[in-house]
């Protein structure tokens, strides 16, 4: 590691998201030396594309309560979800929701001068019939505030920022200690190694792994890669979510927030469609039965446009007043990139990918966990995640919509208090051993090699064309080996991808092609474990095992890179304080 630039801190924070911001705050403001690493400007990340807004029970426009919310969350995840995790997340809601108010983000208000909460999928119907309003929303660009607000909270906290920064791969000692990162300054080229006491991953999410997305290009599962380079398994990579509502075509986001404040779905026979597959909730369904409901209908003839490959969000009838005040955004998106006004027509829609329900296994406290030769879990020391990367699980096989910015407050908080705790026990830092950056500089080193090789843009594309043919919204057995054979192809096709651009001042090829090495070990993840999973569960569709099988398979999924090994884990089906909710089918 001669020549190559060290920095130290207390805590390293990789992710600029909402979670990595969060976290990062209690720290800076406990005094703790916290260095945030982005790739992207902090305001860039991509917490800023949430629209709908964050749940939590506040009852400010109808009677509502943590424990239903727990609920909700529990039935919507399919019963996957840890029930103690879950608990404290719907607890910890109200007040965390609260202390964003105070942090400035400027939520929508009622004429009472409370924060407006909407409706979205998936919340009761336990009011006499009508549905809980427990979102939280600033118009629809929720997640937008709340990144701004974190970020210059955190200015003020006197949080160190590294923007535009690429961490490749996590530093680890021979007992398991996770000592920091090594990391690319993309400006110069120059590598970085940071050392810290305790290393945060709050990379976010990789639905980029599919053609059609909500997701920025920055949503690459940087943190997860890093994890399963680091010898450590990822929990259940088979629940990808597709949004119901991204714009036919191009899959920008359309929030659920529309169907919340009242728009609805129709097919090319004008039928409200959602009736025959979610009676009671209609549009407001989950979203893995919403996104079923519309491939049913356009596989069945039902879609709309000259290729019938779409159905329509309706939402002219809320009027003028309600779309500029309550969904500007979306409007706006319509209009660039439908060229539709839906003050005056409905906008084609299909879904979308657009979240990672698995992730990095982690406990309630962000303290990421593994197995020890085959024994019971334990927590990998000087190791944490959080939001989108992690999974905790509170979002079982279904996330429901506004639980995310919801999760990344609440762990983003957990695991700094944790670290404050782990801090206190371990004063100093670890030797950084000779050769620890060794992998990862190899990996820097591999992108020199020139001469002619295959395209890196031609094999992501190609990956994601794959995972959207072989591992998408409804899946066989046959569908998915032919998706593990497809991307072990590419990744042979990757090993001969060679660079054009070998220049080091802000040279983004090399930081795309080193994004698509991470994204090609998320793709084995994901169907790995979704050929494993032989059974029927949230946003896991399999035509040949249509059934949920709460005795076979109420267990969560661990894959490992090395030998693309498959292990399971029980499902914490106890929460903390409450009685559980156990398995009972799940209709809306
Ligand atoms: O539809 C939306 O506004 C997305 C929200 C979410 O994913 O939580």
């Amino acid at each position: 590691m001669t020549g190559i630039a060290r920095r130290r801190f207390d805590c390293l924070v990789i992710g600029a998201g909402g979670a990595g911001l969060r976290a990062a705050l209690q720290l800076a403001q406990a005094e703790v030396s916290v260095a945030v690493i982005s790739k992207v400007y902090p305001t860039r990340s991509h917490t800023v594309a949430a629209q709908g807004g964050i749940n939590a029970a506040l009852g400010n426009v109808r009677p509502d309560n943590w424990h239903w919310h727990m609920y909700d969350t529990v039935k919507g995840g399919d019963y996957l979800g840890d029930q103690d995790a879950i608990e404290y997340m719907c607890r910890a809601a109200p007040r965390l929701v609260v202390e964003l108010e105070h942090y400035g983000v400027p939520f929508t208000r009622l004429e009472n001068g409370r924060i407006y909460q909407r409706p979205f999928g998936g919340q009761s119907q336990n009011f006499g019939g009508e549905q809980a309003a427990r979102t939280c929303a600033a118009a629809d660009r929720t997640g937008h505030a709340l990144l701004h607000s974190l970020y210059q909270q955190n200015l003020r906290a006197k949080t160190h920022f590294f923007d535009e920064c690429f961490v490749l791969d996590l530093l680890v000692d021979q007992e398991g200690y996770v000592l920091g990162a090594f990391a690319l300054e993309i400006e110069t080229g120059e590598p970085i190694v940071f050392e810290a006491k305790a290393t945060l991953l709050a990379t976010g999410g990789s639905a980029r792994l599919y053609r059609t997305t909500t997701n920025a290009l920055i949503n690459t599962g940087d943190g997860m890669a890093m994890v399963l380079r680091a010898g450590l398994p990822l929990e259940d990579m088979e629940f990808v979510q597709f949004h119901p509502t991204g714009i036919a075509g191009i899959g920008i986001l359309i929030s659920e927030g529309v169907r919340g404040e009242g728009g609805y779905l129709v097919n090319s026979r004008g039928e409200r469609f959602m009736e025959r597959y979610a009676p009671k909730a209609l549009d407001l369904a989950s979203r893995d039965v919403v996104s079923r409901a519309i491939y049913t209908e356009v596989k069945e003839g039902r879609g709309c446009g000259p290729n019938k490959d779409h159905v329509l969000l309706k939402l002219d009838h809320l009027g003028p007043e309600i779309i500029k005040s309550r969904l500007p955004g979306i409007r706006e998106s319509a209009m660039i990139f439908a060229q539709v006004d839906p003050i005056e027509g409905p906008i084609p829609v299909y879904p979308t990918a657009h979240y990672t329900m698995g992730g990095i296994p982690t406990d309630r406290f962000g303290r990421v966990v593994a197995p020890v030769r085959h024994g019971p879990e334990e927590a990998v020391p000087g190791l944490y995640a959080v939001g989108e990367c992690a999974c905790v699980s509170v979002h079982g096989a279904n996330r429901l919509g506004g639980n995310s910015l919801l999760d990344i407050v609440v762990f983003g908080r957990a695991a700094a208090n944790h670290i404050l705790e782990h801090l206190g026990e371990y004063r100093y830092h670890r030797p950084l051993p000779t050769g620890a950056a060794e992998p990862a500089l190899a990996r820097l080193e591999r992108w020199a090699q020139s001469g002619p090789g295959e395209s890196v843009d031609e094999v992501r594309e190609a990956l994601r064309l794959a995972m959207e043919q072989y591992c998408g919204v409804f899946r066989t057995q046959d569908v998915l080996e032919e998706g593990i054979r497809q991307v072990e192809a590419l990744v042979q096709r990757m090993e001969r991808a060679r660079l054009k651009d070998q220049s080091k001042v802000f040279n983004t090829a090399r930081v795309e092609a080193l994004e698509l090495e991470n994204l090609m070990e998320i793709a084995l993840a994901t169907v790995y474990s979704a050929a494993a999973r032989k059974e029927s569960r949230g946003a896991h569709s399999r035509l040949d095992y249509p059934k949920r099988d709460d005795v076979g398979w109420l267990k969560h999924t661990l894959y490992y890179r090395d030998e693309r090994r498959i292990d399971f884990k029980p499902v914490r089906t106890k929460p903390m304080t409450v009685d559980a909710f156990p398995p009972r089918e799940r209709t809306y």
